[in-house]
């Protein structure tokens, strides 16, 4: 079936769309103004602490959904096995599509029974491995003597038994995280940066065409699209390049 790649883009709503003042903090109604801007042309948002700690964020999640958004609530939480099933009823209830763990295999175990338990739930979990942030030193520092690639593999395969629904993870380590876990697996690919762009504060970037090509089934983009001048038209053009990958794999 040919992937729609509008669908597949997920923008994050991390920074205002405020070319003068752009590292001012995200407010609510930044979001909004973002979401109306991409209107037609993206359906997906990625919510993090940032905007859902601003005044009236925690509103936030309901109403995207009432827009008719898909919502991604990237809370990266992590905790004892009985607080994250707690916090796994609150966001089922609230509507976020994906949600992310940063927990043991135990705790997302919980987390994925305290979904199931949730008739008729959509949500999907899906693990945190290694930021895009982060590359083999900062793994050597935290007494890892593995690759990132290893790292993330093992994160992956102990995320699938436990029975989340995918990963986020950088294109670098995409492909090989596919080969492993199937086509079932969500694989989630943030630090994406189209050709020639700054990489800003990633250490592991790649650009859309090489996200999708990595087996990536959605990708994460914020600042490309929310600091750029036309948001659309940069929109636009990643969606395009994204669209051309996903046709080139059939
Ligand atoms: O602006 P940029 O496209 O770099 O935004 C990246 C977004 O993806 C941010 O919301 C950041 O929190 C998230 N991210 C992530 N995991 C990574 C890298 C970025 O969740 N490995």
């Amino acid at each position: 079936m040919k992937v729609n790649a509008a669908d597949r883009i997920i923008v994050a709503l991390d920074h205002p769309h405020d070319l003068e003042n752009p590292d001012r903090a995200i407010e609510v109604k930044d979001a909004i103004d973002i979401v109306q801007k991409l209107e037609g042309l993206v359906s997906f948002f990625k919510v993090g602490w940032p905007l859902f700690l601003a005044k009236g964020g925690e509103a936030i999640v309901g109403e995207l959904v009432k827009r008719g958004k898909r919502v991604f609530l990237d809370l990266k939480y992590g905790d004892i096995p009985e607080t994250v099933k707690r916090l796994m009823q609150r966001v089922a209830a609230g509507g976020a599509e994906f949600v992310t763990l940063n927990a043991s295999t135990r705790a997302v175990r919980a987390a994925v029974e305290a979904r199931d338990a949730i008739c008729g739930s959509k949500l999907k979990i899906l693990r945190v491995t290694l930021l895009t942030s982060l590359d083999e030193s900062d793994l050597k520092m935290m007494g890892y003597a593995i690759s990132a690639k290893d790292y993330v593999l093992r994160i992956a395969r102990t995320g699938l038994k436990a029975g989340c629904d995918g990963i986020i993870c950088s294109a670098g380590e995409a492909g090989e995280v596919r080969k492993e876990v199937g086509t079932d697996f969500l694989i989630v690919t943030p630090g994406i940066r189209p050709a020639g762009m700054d990489t800003d504060d990633h250490k592991r970037s790649a650009t859309p065409k090489e996200a999708v090509m990595a087996g990536a089934d959605y990708l994460v983009v914020g600042r490309p699209i929310t600091r750029s001048a036309d948001l659309r038209a940069a929109a636009s053009q990643i969606i395009e390049e994204m669209q051309a990958a996903f046709d080139a794999l059939g």
